[in-house]
């Protein structure tokens, strides 16, 4: 997985520079409105790591989730927007909802909301920045950018490829803003090839068209993935003896022949088997599974633990974990760095999860790296060692206590 012009056109186009030195982005303040179990709540931590403590159910993770909505995406739980506002006993559906937020980083400031608006009755995710509306989602991936580790990533490298490179997406997301917007052109020219299909109409110059922005689009997507993960292998390896470092490829058509051949060379052949697979397209559903269900939209990242040489799925439980939080910081180590902006990273259960030896080498890495983590647990005596160094608030029944 090397190619020098694949990694050049990303270099083009990734890691704004900030002025000689990373911008460590912070959530120093957020406001949660009838969002899941809260009515409203506010956070005002500042830029220092946070520790969310608190019983099961008392709502932790639904304040990760809260930041999770400050990045274009369906949220760390990939819920349905209708779901995410809060909903009472006899409520047939959840209320309005918005978070809000102020996003610190370096020199710059700025306030974020987005929800569902209550006035419009409209079912889309609206956005604001300082207090202006904006008509694209694409807009936050500009101000705002976090990494995050759930309980239910545990299943990362057992299940389906969707996840997988949904994961390294927003890894991508993170050093290039305009990957969301890549990606969402490519989805929606996918979409559109799809249904054309499907409905048997072989208009060629409307197809041309859609084929020619999933080919250009797509080729941008495939290289955006392909230098990120060749230079996250890079950090992940540098200095962190502690979590395993991980060897990255991905499996995809695109990202097979960006290997091989130029990035024009593999735009025209994208378009090339896209023309050539209509008819297969049109009686498979359509989705480009006819070019052996390898196109960017289901290219597979492929995890192998770099000491043990064993793919990740069939490492222990403690060791994919493992894994994922090394992918995880060397991705805010890469931002260092870069001397970009460093993410947000919100870390559900994970410390729980970690040996202690792995969950100090965590606290450290985190406090050394100077980025803002989100952690939350059930036991406050696992984060004792970052008392005094990081924020620390008891949630309880939906309510949200500051403690020192
Ligand atoms: N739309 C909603 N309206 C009201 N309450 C909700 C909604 N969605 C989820 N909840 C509730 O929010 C509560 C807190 O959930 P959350 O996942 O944040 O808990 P947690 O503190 O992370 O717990 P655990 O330690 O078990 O992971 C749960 O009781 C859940 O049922
Ligand atoms: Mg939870």
């Amino acid at each position: 997985m090397t190619n020098s012009s694949a990694f050049a056109a990303l270099d083009q186009t990734t890691s704004e520079n900030f002025g000689g030195h990373a911008a460590r982005l912070s959530c120093a303040r957020v406001t949660l409105t009838d969002f899941r179990c809260y009515d409203h709540v506010r956070l005002e931590p500042g830029s220092k790591p946070v520790v969310l403590t608190g019983s099961n159910g008392a709502g932790k993770t639904n304040i990760l989730e809260a930041l999770s909505f400050l990045v274009p995406g369906t949220g760390l739980r990939r819920a349905r927007l209708s779901d995410v506002g809060r909903r009472l006993p006899d409520d047939l559906q959840g209320r309005a909802w918005a978070v809000a937020a102020t996003i610190e980083g370096g020199e710059f400031s700025v306030n974020l909301g987005t929800g569902l608006d209550a006035a419009s009755g409209s079912t889309k995710r609206v956005v604001h920045v300082d207090g202006e509306p904006r008509r694209a989602l694409s807009v936050l991936a500009e101000h705002f950018s976090t990494h995050w580790l759930t309980p239910q990533m545990d299943r990362l490298f057992l299940d389906g490829s969707q996840e997988r490179r949904r994961f390294l997406d927003r890894l991508v997301f993170a050093f290039d803003p305009a990957h969301a917007g890549r990606t969402k052109a490519y989805t929606h020219a996918l979409r559109e090839r799809s249904k054309l299909l499907t409905d048997g109409k072989m208009d060629d110059a409307w197809l041309s068209a859609l084929e020619d922005t999933m080919a250009t689009r797509g080729a941008a997507v495939a290289a955006a993935r392909l230098g990120v993960a060749q230079r996250l292998v890079a950090a992940a390896k540098k200095t962190d003896a502690v979590f395993p470092a991980a060897e990255l490829a991905i499996d995809g058509l695109a990202e097979q022949w960006l290997c091989e051949y130029p990035a024009l060379e593999v735009e025209d052949r994208l378009r090339a088997a896209l023309r050539t697979s209509r008819s297969r397209d049109a009686h498979s559903g359509g989705a480009g599974g006819g070019i052996d269900g390898r196109l960017p939209h289901q290219s597979d990242l492929l995890v192998t633990h770099a000491e043990k040489r064993m793919p990740a799925g069939q490492c222990s439980t403690g060791e994919q974990k493992m894994l994922l939080v090394g992918l995880v910081l060397a991705a805010a180590r890469m931002s260092v760095q870069d001397e970009s902006r460093v993410p947000v990273l919100l870390m559900d259960e994970v410390a729980a999860h970690l040996d202690a030896k792995h969950r100090e080498a965590l606290f450290s890495e985190v406090l050394n790296l100077g980025c803002q983590a989100w952690f939350t647990g059930t036991d406050a005596d696992l984060f004792l060692s970052l008392r005094g160094k990081a924020e620390f608030y008891t949630v309880d029944a939906a309510r949200v206590y500051g403690t020192d």
